[in-house]
C-alpha cells in the first residue's frame, strides 16, 4: 500500500484534460496497484473522492466512497466505494443545487457552486464491463465534482460568486451553524 500526495492547486497537472483509460491496462499490475494507491490516499486523506490526475497520474480515473449518515457536508447518503474508468455523464434534468464543496487539491477551503442534481453516470467498472447508475442530491454533486479533475477544471472556477469562498475554519465558525 502506499498513500501518494496529493496535488494542489497550482500544480499544472490538475489544469490537464486526462487520457482515457484503455482496456487494456485494466487487470495489469500497474492498475491494480495505482487504485491500490487512489484508495489508500482518498482514505489517509479522509477524503470522500479521488480523482488520478490529483496524485499526477493523467487517466480518467476516478473513485468515490461517501460514508452515508451526518458528515461536514450534512447529512448524506452512502455510496459504497466505486471505481469510476472512462465515466461520462449526462444530466438527466436541469434543476440545480449549491453545496460548499471542498477539494483535497485546495486544502483548507470551501466553496459554493451550484450543479445539476439528477445524473446519469456511463462508465467502466475494472472488469472492463459497461455499467451505468443513476444518481441524485449530493453525490450527483460529488460525481461532477471528480469528474471536473479529468478535464483540468476545478471546484473554484465554478463558483458564480466569489464571497461564497470561505476557510474551513471560518465556514465553520460563521457559515455552516448560522
Ligand atoms: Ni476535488
Amino acid at each position: 500500500m502506499a498513500v501518494r500526495r496529493i496535488l494542489r492547486m497550482g500544480h499544472p497537472h490538475l489544469r490537464q484534460r486526462a487520457f482515457e483509460v484503455e482496456d487494456a491496462f485494466l487487470g495489469t499490475e500497474a492498475f491494480d496497484r495505482l487504485l491500490n494507491d487512489m484508495e489508500d490516499t482518498l482514505h489517509d486523506y479522509g477524503g470522500i473522492g479521488l480523482a488520478a490526475p490529483q496524485i499526477g497520474e493523467g487517466l480518467r480515473l476516478a473513485i468515490i466512497e461517501l460514508p452515508g449518515g451526518p458528515t461536514r457536508y450534512g447529512e448524506i447518503e452512502a455510496v459504497p466505494l466505486t471505481v469510476f474508468v472512462n465515466p461520462v455523464i449526462e444530466t438527466l434534468e436541469g434543476s440545480t443545487a449549491g453545496y460548499w464543496e471542498g477539494c483535497l487539491s485546495v486544502p483548507g477551503l470551501r466553496g459554493f457552486v451550484e450543479r445539476p442534481q439528477h445524473v446519469l453516470v456511463r462508465y467502466t467498472d475494472t472488469e472492463g464491463t459497461a455499467q451505468q447508475l443513476e444518481l441524485e442530491g449530493f453525490p450527483a454533486t460529488v460525481v461532477q465534482h471528480e469528474f471536473d479533475h479529468l478535464d483540468g477544471v476545478l471546484y473554484i472556477d465554478r463558483i458564480t460568486d466569489t464571497r461564497r469562498l470561505a476557510f474551513e475554519d471560518e465556514f465553520g465558525r460563521y457559515i455552516a451553524n448560522a
